[in-house]
């Protein structure tokens, strides 16, 4: 029989998951998990770049992972973990750190953004951020990490880390491909379509959380920016109207219509009957995944057996990696 592919992906407890955390990568994950062998945690590491308060995080990765099962992530068919429980990551993440170079980490984009956000905090962790998420990835050997836009170059700089460490010591990473979904990709904030939509920065004012009220998601939609021309028309031009844009890429990921389509059905319009239109949309889309999220939450003992089995699988396949890696580089066996 041939063997299941492999696919991985995470994300941070660092803010309440958003819509761009769900119509970007959350949505895609579950459609996979048939087909493929996946790994899906909360990046708990990750989040600790940036400070976090301690009751909040643990609030948060917990409420993550029941939004993944939510959202369709069936423990029993794929491993859901908690980084911090898998302390390989941390391990290979200074493995790979003496194969990162000071250029390339210099280069992310998200690490000039975020020291420019966090001046006062510019640690070492921020600097060395993609050598952990590169050790997230390769301990797994998978094909393919499923992520947004925002996380290509992270995925790039562990492609080169693979070249670089193979290139010494054989083949011991697959090189993985990034999988980025052609709409959705980058999800706007509703009251500045210039920045994404952040789980954790830009106030509260242009997100959209999964566990919003309905009330507060159409207030959110109602007095979402669209733009100051005078045409006033729903149409697709991202270049011009980068709001209406976003709110038509959001209305097209979650109804499946195509921008034609939506073009059509809000023509003649203005945007007075389009921006409730999405915020319905939502609130109808969001309506299931809040009442199975509180649902999963309330039984802490079942969370509590997802993310004990989730780790003890992690580690398995994760230590089989480490080993090997160690070895290469001329450490003596434990
Ligand atoms: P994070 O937590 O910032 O984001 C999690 C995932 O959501 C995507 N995303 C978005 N997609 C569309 N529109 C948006 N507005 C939007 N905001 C976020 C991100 O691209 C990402 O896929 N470093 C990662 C977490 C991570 C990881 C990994 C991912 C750690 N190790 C290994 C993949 C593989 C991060 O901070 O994502």
């Amino acid at each position: 029989m041939e063997e299941k592919k492999i696919m991985l992906s995470g994300i941070k407890p660092s803010g309440d998951l958003t819509l761009g955390s769900y119509l970007g990568p959350l949505r895609h994950w579950p459609k996979m998990i048939e087909e493929y062998d996946c790994y899906y945690f909360m990046a708990d590491l990750h989040a600790i770049t940036v400070r976090q308060d301690p009751a909040a995080l643990r609030r948060r990765t917990l409420e993550q992972l029941a939004q993944y099962i939510a959202c369709g992530l069936d423990p029993e068919k794929c491993t859901l973990f908690i980084q911090s429980h898998v302390h390989q990551h941390a391990e290979l993440g200074w493995v790979l750190n003496c194969y990162a170079m000071f250029g390339e980490l210099s280069r992310m984009t998200q690490f000039k953004d975020k020291s420019a956000k966090n001046a006062d905090n510019i640690n070492g962790g921020l600097f060395t951020y993609p050598s952990l998420m590169a050790a997230d990835i390769l301990l797994y050997q998978p094909d393919f990490v499923p992520v947004g836009e925002d996380q290509k170059q992270h995925v790039e700089l562990a492609r080169n880390i693979v070249q670089r460490f193979n290139g010494v010591y054989g083949d011991v990473f697959k090189v993985p491909e990034p999988y980025i979904p052609k709409v959705g990709a980058r999800i706007m904030s509703l009251t500045n379509p210039a920045a994404k939509m952040s789980k954790s920065e830009n106030g509260d004012t242009g997100r959209v959380t999964l566990m919003d009220d309905p009330n507060v998601i159409m207030k959110q939609f109602k007095r979402a920016v669209t733009d100051s021309d005078t045409e006033k028309c729903v149409r697709y031009d991202p270049e011009n109207k980068p709001g209406v844009a976003n709110l038509m890429t959001i209305y097209a990921t979650v109804t499946g219509r195509s921008f034609a389509e939506i073009e059509r059905e809000f023509d003649g319009q203005g945007y007075g009957r389009f921006k409730p239109a999405v915020g319905e949309a939502v609130v109808e889309l969001l309506r299931p995944i809040q009442e199975e999220t509180r649902r999963i939450l309330a039984d802490k003992a079942y969370l509590e057996g997802v993310y004990r089995a989730g780790a003890e699988k992690a580690s398995y396949v994760a230590e089989r990696t480490l080993r090997k890696v160690y070895k290469k580089i001329g450490f003596i066996a434990r």
